[in-house]
């Protein structure tokens, strides 16, 4: 037994930063960010806007979809790297807000791979039997994090959050290949504030913003996450043909048509909203399962694969059936 999706929700903040508003704010241009990555506009958190708010908005509007009650959820995962508040974490916060009081809560970190490992960690414990409903929700305030003073990263990034509902169901099919390669952790790093070397001696104060060796992380996923496709695709005994959608973290445009090519499968099979959101780290897979769920591209019994990959190093993929 595992879960299958019942119902996504989504919450962009307010705030949209398009590219020539960048371009006002720092030397770079629309045809620069548009042409290396793709992105053309990202939204960007306002205060109350936090992790944890736009996190219990996902969940709820996931929870209407999938017309389950909050009392019936019996876990909240948020996979987040972003959080404003170290304690309590976001998932205990999204319980208070939505009132999933049944709720088991806690927060998991693994950067841009985190909500594909949110939703294998909650996949194990339905497999389990010891929960039956589970929430399971990617959110990330990255502008925070973002050094507004380095163009080669601070284009790339955007705020936002997605969630899923997963229930546990005896026909569901759910299966998982992911890796970790430590060693290549340098490649994407960010410290933290309360480091107090960083705040009391005010040394590389850049180090409690994201910092990127960008063609390191370029290589890693166009290499990797073709890989471990092919992996689970093998596990299941699938051909990538039989497969409608390929949802991959949206990192890069370059990137996924990448991995299209590397695969020799048609890009129109892999969806894309990055133009619009930027990145967004562990929450855009469920952003963009949202999005195609709520265009009605997603029909019943359909193969999907989702793939993220990203700080860690971190990469995987999982299959399942719509
Ligand atoms: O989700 C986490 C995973 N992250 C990723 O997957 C990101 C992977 N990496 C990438 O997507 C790409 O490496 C980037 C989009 C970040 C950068 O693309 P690139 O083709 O590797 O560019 P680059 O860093 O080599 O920079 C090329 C040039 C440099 O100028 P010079 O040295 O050639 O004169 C940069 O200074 O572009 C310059 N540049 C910019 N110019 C205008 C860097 N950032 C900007 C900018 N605007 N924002």
């Amino acid at each position: 037994m595992v879960g299958k999706i019942k119902g996504t929700g989504s919450y962009r903040p307010v705030q949209v930063w398009d590219n020539d508003k960048l371009s006002h704010m720092m030397e770079t241009s629309d045809e620069w960010i548009r042409g290396r990555t793709g992105i053309g506009q990202r939204h960007i958190a306002s205060q109350g806007e936090t992790v944890a708010y736009m996190a219990a908005r996902a969940a709820g509007e996931a929870l209407r979809d999938a017309e389950v009650r909050p009392e019936e959820i019996d876990l909240i995962l948020v996979s987040t790297m972003s959080s404003e508040r170290i304690m309590p974490c976001a998932a205990c916060e999204v319980q208070k807000l939505i009132g999933a009081t049944g709720a088991t809560c806690f927060d998991l970190n693994s950067a841009c791979t985190g909500f594909l490992l949110a939703l294998n960690t909650a996949q194990a414990y339905l497999g389990q039997h010891i929960y039956k409903r589970a929430l399971v929700i990617g959110a990330e305030v990255l502008s925070n994090l973002t050094n507004w003073q380095d163009r080669s990263t601070c284009v790339l990034f955007g705020d936002g959050a997605g969630a899923v509902v997963l229930e546990a169901e005896e026909d569901a099919v759910y299966i998982q290949a992911t890796h970790s390669i430590g060693k290549g952790g340098d490649a994407l790093t960010c410290t933290s504030r309360n480091q107090p070397e960083f705040v009391e001696k005010g040394t590389n104060l850049s180090a409690t913003y994201m910092q990127m060796d960008g063609k390191e992380v370029f290589k890693f996923a166009v290499s990797k996450v073709p890989e471990v496709i092919f992996e689970v695709l093998e596990k299941a005994g699938k051909t990538k043909e039989e497969i409608r959608f390929y949802m991959l973290h949206q990192a890069n445009q370059r990137i996924v048509s990448s991995v299209a090519k590397h695969m020799k499968e048609p890009l129109e099979k892999y969806p894309m909203n990055i133009e619009r959101l930027g990145n967004t780290s562990s929450a855009s897979i469920p952003l963009l399962l949202d999005e195609w769920k709520k265009r009605g591209k997603l029909n019943p019994g359909d193969w999907i694969v989702l793939s993220g990959f990203g700080g860690g190093l971190t990469y995987g993929a999982s299959l399942m059936r719509w």
